[in-house]
């Protein structure tokens, strides 16, 4: 090695470590004057099913519970969820939908009949959370309702009368036992689920059958006085195109005697790295953090191909993909029942969260509608609950911070991103996705999934006068850190500092493993 080779090698030693963490290769370009489509909030959507303790103890305790409750439903949860400006809930199943009778949850609670819950558990339902109480909780919530019907061991005349039942105000039989059972008023009802995962749970169909199912239901399922519903079609294995095929070219018309009958088509996609090994929520390596994070993005291809079989049908963009179960699924937390599904929820919940929320605002044009799975104690919540505690998670606190982006104007990007590299896999470091709101603010969110390596962004925001920027982060001390009971919170959100506005360009460190949010005005 000659001298000069020696000093540089020195100099390089001598460069702190955090330098070398940080990348420089980033760039963002927001076209803040190209704006065309909304981002639809009920992309914010949540599930709810009567499934381990999601329902019952966790927003249900009944009007006798010492849990502070209004009318049966815990206070503190209505408190939380309305912070994050929940905008619809899908209940009651999921796979529960598909052995629900709908009138054995309507009437006095003392005499409601009590069934087995086989899909969950094997415990006993005592229907007392039935349809005024679901209704009654987003009213609360003044969030929307999405009502999924009992295809699989259902019937047309059962599914009609619970629309009738909820919707009508007319005379006839089910209007007056709804009055009988205390509520004068109709309810308004858009989003009606004709079957859940009819491929499976939902009663074991071929596309073709569904597909002649679908018009049967839908046709009795009707629009009284001025409520229209938003029928979603039951979709197939999240990798099945041609199940979407088959729909589509069944019921893609719009117009004429055929419309509304499927407003919208349903996509279920878990991150599941192996069904049969799917690993603990809280207890990872960085290899699992890194497969989950891969694993997250295939949402949009999904999103991508199922959006192209639509649109040689419906290249107006009328008919909505619907992903209404999305999210981890982990193994359950040891000692808990295997048939509850709770899981714990890390900050690489978070970072899942916001990656699949960056996927649905890409694709708004198509996608009207999500929901997590699910909202309470079950799969990746928002909320976990101990007795009368509750623990709000980081993934709640993704969609706490990205709620900015309800209802505003997705603004395209262009982004070259670093590669996260693990083994012989690459990703890329950086999702983002950006939005202008009603009162003309920009918000720009990035998730660095990268868990040792700090991201530098340099992002260019054209036809925006904005020069103001401020910033919020959500991140941990480790890439497994969790919201626990009677513990301060381990992740949340705090205030970001450090990023810059000058001449139209932003500049910013994104911290390793987090998710930041930037606001410019
Ligand atoms: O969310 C849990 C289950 O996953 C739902 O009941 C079912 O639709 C899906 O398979």
């Amino acid at each position: 090695m000659t001298r000069k080779h020696l000093v540089i090698f020195v100099a390089l030693l001598c460069i702190p470590r955090v330098l070398l963490a940080q990348s420089t290769m980033n760039t963002l370009v927001v076209h803040a004057d190209a704006a065309k489509d909304t981002i639809s909030k009920y992309i914010y959507g949540q599930f709810a099913e009567h499934l381990g303790h999601c329902i019952y103890e966790g927003l249900w305790v009944g009007e006798n519970s010492a849990i502070p409750n209004t009318r049966g439903i815990r206070n503190d949860m209505v408190a939380a969820l309305k912070k994050i400006r929940v905008p619809a809930i899908r209940w009651p199943g999921g796979c529960f939908a598909d052995e629900y009778h709908w009138k054995d949850g309507v009437g006095p609670r003392t005499d409601r009949p009590k069934m087995v819950n086989s899909n969950w558990g094997g415990v006993t339902e005592d229907n007392s959370f039935g349809t005024h109480e679901f209704m009654d909780l987003c009213e609360q919530l003044g969030c929307e309702p999405v009502i999924c019907g009992n295809i699989g061991s259902g019937t047309v005349k059962e599914m009609a009368e619970w629309v009738q039942y909820l919707t009508s105000d007319g005379d006839n039989p089910m209007t007056a036992l709804r009055k009988k059972n205390g509520r004068e008023k109709p309810w308004r009802v858009k989003f009606w689920c004709v079957g859940n995962e009819t491929w499976g749970c939902g009663g074991i169909m071929s596309a073709e059958h569904y597909a002649n199912e679908l018009g049967r239901y839908s046709f009795f399922l009707k629009n009284y006085g001025d409520n229209a519903l938003y029928k979603i079609a039951s979709g197939g294995l999240p990798e099945d195109y041609s199940w979407t095929e088959t729909l589509m070219k069944k019921w893609q018309s719009t117009d004429g005697w055929l419309q509304g009958y499927m407003s919208g088509y349903s996509l279920h996609f878990y991150t599941v790295k192996d069904w049969n090994r799917k690993g603990s929520a809280t207890d990872f390596a960085e290899n699992e953090w890194f497969t989950t994070l891969s694993k997250t993005l295939e949402m949009d291809t999904l999103v991508t191909k199922h959006s192209a079989v639509m649109d040689r049908y419906d290249a107006q963009r009328r008919i909505g993909l619907i992903v209404d179960e999305w999210g981890n699924w982990f193994d359950v937390e040891p000692g808990t029942n295997p048939g509850f599904l709770y899981q714990q929820n890390t900050l690489r919940d978070a970072m899942v969260a916001a990656v699949n929320l960056n996927v649905f605002h890409k694709h708004c044009s198509r996608v009207k509608l999500a929901s997590i799975a699910q909202m309470v104690n079950v799969l990746q919540a928002m909320v976990l609950t101990r007795g009368n505690e509750i623990a709000l998670t980081p993934t709640y606190y993704v969609f706490k911070m990205y709620s900015v982006h309800q209802e505003a104007a997705l603004l395209p990007v262009d982004l070259r991103s670093e590669s996260y590299t693990s083994g012989r896999d690459s990703i890329p470091a950086l999702s983002v996705t950006a939005s202008r709101d009603k009162e003309g603010r920009i918000h720009v969110s990035v998730a660095n999934l990268h868990p040792t390596k700090a991201q530098n962004l340099r992002c260019e925001l054209k036809g925006t006068t904005g020069s103001k920027v401020t910033g919020e982060i959500i991140t941990a001390a480790t890439m497994n850190a969790y919201n626990d009971f009677g513990k301060p919170e381990a992740v949340n959100i705090k205030p970001l500092t450090g990023a810059q506005m000058r001449n139209g360009i932003l500049t910013v460190s994104i911290p390793a493993k987090s998710i930041v949010t930037l606001e410019v005005n």
